[in-house]
């Protein structure tokens, strides 16, 4: 995931909106180690919290529960509503995997439901049509499970069922035709940060699974505190899952993962209700790590200030519009598009409403483009969206800008 041609930019040190390559060029950083700096780079409070919880607690990590566990808990299901109970994982991977296991578990189905173009984490289940070929990808309206990693077992490949993003008719039709196997419907309410799944769209996937007592969870690891507001997309649109998965930021720069539920589902896991042999087994050595969780509350802590959405929101409109007038202004077919402060530069007219849309992109115009960016100092991952942070500053976006249209003259 890491790795472009030739090579990629190998960090040496970063600090708030900026990061600095091993020959010393200063980069504006718009990957932020794929989403989790919020804040940018080293940010006092959340180092300051990460010495503390060091200092106070004498250890990086006990064993045992501890008080943080609770307090994000806590914050958590304040944040989101819907949560009755909470669990915590060293990754987002983990968070999705655990969370498909504890629906397969309750159900005892084992199938699972997830969008053409998703990405839910690194193992085979999900990693099915991840990028598919949309020439051997079959219908828009009935996707063909494509395996997305040469290690799919063929019984992985057999239990995922792939939907279309936004075809609401299509996806009650597949979801039907298997509706006494599937366990859990996993979506990424804004698709890889700008492929927006419509309110109304959310609105019916959840009586369908209502309906057919499928238990759907929203993967929230990258829209998670990326939105306009504090919260997830889930917020916004007011639609609740029976799962959640969180990630990246609620780590404050640190592996983390975790996943919520009601009360119900997450029973499942109980080991006070439950004897082994009825239980869904959940654990690992550095689950609600105290230092990740320090770093994570102190994170959470700053995007609640009253200010710190307006301005994250302020910034990155700045950068989208700037983009979009340049695209405009040189006659190019390109957008920047995703909400709060994730978006994605694709080349391609059009509303872009699920992974077909967005695969009618000119890769070879995204290309010229990213590259000529790195050479004049952005830094981001090709070919991946674009995250903004509360260090970038108006030259910051002056500065991208400026380079964007150097870059963008050259390719009109
Ligand atoms: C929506 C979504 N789910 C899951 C993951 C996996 O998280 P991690 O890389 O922490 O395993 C990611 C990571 O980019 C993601 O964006």
């Amino acid at each position: 995931m890491k790795f472009y041609a030739p090579y990629p930019v190998y960090a040496k040190r970063a600090k708030g909106g900026h990061l600095w390559d091993l020959d010393g060029n200063d980069y504006v950083d718009y990957m932020l180690c794929f989403g989790p700096m919020i804040l940018g780079h080293g940010h006092p409070k959340v180092l300051e919290a990460i010495r503390k919880q060091m200092d106070r607690d004498g250890t990086v990590i006990f064993g045992p529960p501890h008080e943080l566990e609770v307090r994000m808990a806590e914050r958590l299901k304040r944040i989101f509503p819907f949560a009755d109970l909470v669990r915590f994982t060293n990754s987002g991977l983990e968070a999705t995997l655990h969370a498909i296991r504890i629906a397969q578990g309750v159900k005892r189905r084992f199938k699972i439901a997830k969008f053409e173009g998703a990405y839910h984490g690194s193992y085979d289940e999900v990693l099915v049509s991840l990028t598919p070929a949309v020439a051997d990808a079959g219908p828009a309206d009935a996707p063909k499970a494509l395996s997305g990693s040469l290690s799919t077992t063929p019984a992985e490949l057999a239990n995922t069922v792939v939907l279309p993003l936004n075809d609401l008719d299509a996806c009650n039709q597949i979801l039907r035709a298997h509706r006494d196997e599937i366990a859990a419907l996993v979506i990424e309410p804004v698709q890889r940060g700008f492929l927006v799944a419509d309110p109304e769209f959310l609105k019916g996937l959840r009586e369908t699974t209502r309906d057919l007592g499928i238990l759907l969870v929203f993967d929230e690891i990258m829209s998670g505190f990326r939105m306009e507001k504090l919260g997830a997309y889930q917020n916004l649109v007011g639609v609740e899952p029976d799962l959640m998965t969180l990630g990246k930021i609620i780590g404050g720069g640190f592996p983390c993962g975790a996943f919520l539920g009601t009360a119900e589902t997450m029973d499942a896991v109980n080991p006070v209700t439950r004897p082994p042999s009825e239980r869904v087994f959940h654990g690992g050595t550095f689950n609600g790590h105290p230092t990740v969780l320090a770093a994570g509350l102190a994170t959470l802590d700053v995007l609640e200030e009253p200010g710190t959405y307006p301005y994250l929101n302020r910034i990155s409109d700045q950068l989208r519009d700037g983009l979009n007038n340049l695209f405009e202004d040189l006659r190019l077919p390109g957008q920047a598009i995703g909400p709060g402060s994730t978006f994605n530069i694709v080349f391609a007219k059009g509303p872009m409403r699920n992974y077909r849309d967005a695969a009618k992109a000119d890769k070879k115009l995204r290309q010229l483009f990213d590259y000529g960016m790195l050479a004049r100092g952005i830094h981001f991952h090709p070919d991946k969206p674009w995250y903004t942070c509360t260090a970038h500053t108006a030259e910051d976006v002056e500065r991208t800008l400026t380079a964007a249209e150097d870059v963008l003259r050259k390719m009109a």
